[in-house]
């Protein structure tokens, strides 16, 4: 690591009782690389990459509606909305320039949304550990059933048992049980009323499949080599379909591949942004 950056907590003022603000933490300077988490973590999940990209980004990283200190649901959501929230978020912020948009599982699916309905707002993008199509219909049932269990018994426990065992590497469990302890502790802090609202948004996303051959930016698909929930395969596929995209696949880690092997991960990030968004073109930011 070359330097620290002080990380900086920020909660907006709400501009409307529709546009309820997002908490949000950034640190560094520079073009803003803002970072979405997957569900059902918190914006804690980027502990790492907020710590060592700061030093050439200004690292900005919301909690999602209904996850960490932002405010919850009042109704029914879909990615889209998901997305809305992102770009109201910046607007507030007053960061109009292009981002460095990365997202993380359920992130990748709101990052994709951005990206195909929001292109003006992205100078690059990181998927990580995410997918581009749909669920399947037995997969969206599958989500609709455990939302309906939540809901009936407003308890985290069934998201803990689907979730846990699948998002890690086998060794993460055995050599970084901090790491999936912390993860434990995040699904069970989240509320039964977001858990089931976004298993039902996820399980109604549309395909983004044909989408990818718009995306104009350079494009880096990162994926754990033992991500179980959204393969290597698929990830090269994603890339594929990307006419700047680059896949980089990352040892050692499954789902949470930030988490799990955060030097691989911040390496390949700060290799891909100095090869397509060199230093002497990016803007600097206020
Ligand atoms: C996530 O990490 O955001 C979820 O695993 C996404 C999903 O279940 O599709």
């Amino acid at each position: 690591m070359i330097g620290q950056q002080a990380i900086t907590p920020h909660t907006l003022t709400p501009v409307s009782p529709a546009n309820m603000p997002l908490f949000w933490t950034e640190a560094g300077t520079g073009t803003p690389l803002v970072l979405l988490h997957g569900f059902p973590f918190d914006q804690s999940v980027w502990q790492f990459q907020q710590t060592e990209l700061s030093w050439k980004f200004r690292v900005i990283t919301p909690d999602l509606r209904g996850h960490g200190r932002s405010p919850g649901f009042t109704g029914p959501t879909s990615i889209d909305r998901l997305a809305d929230d992102v770009i109201a978020f910046l607007d507030q912020a007053q960061i109009q320039e292009p981002v460095i948009l990365g997202g993380l599982s359920m992130g990748g699916y709101i990052a994709l949304s951005l990206a195909a309905r929001y292109p003006e707002r992205l100078a690059a993008l990181l998927l990580i550990d995410t997918r581009a199509g749909a669920d399947s219909a037995e997969a969206a049932q599958n989500r609709l059933n455990l939302a309906t269990r939540i809901d009936a018994e407003q308890s985290s426990q069934p998201v803990v048992e689907g979730f846990l065992p699948r998002l890690f590497a086998p060794a993460t469990y055995v050599e970084q049980p901090d790491i999936v302890d912390k993860v434990r502790m995040l699904m069970q802090n989240t509320s039964p009323l977001t858990l089931s609202t976004c298993l039902r948004a996820m399980a109604d996303r549309p395909d983004r499949t044909a989408d990818l051959a718009r995306i104009s930016v350079p494009t880096l698909v990162i994926v754990g080599e033992e991500d179980p929930i959204s393969p290597p395969q698929e990830a090269q596929e994603i890339a594929r379909s990307i006419p700047r995209g680059e896949v980089k696949v990352i040892p050692r880690a499954g789902h949470l591949a930030c988490l799990e092997n955060p030097e691989a991960v911040n390496a390949a990030i700060h290799m891909f942004l100095d090869s397509h968004l060199p230093p002497q073109s990016r803007k600097k930011s206020v």
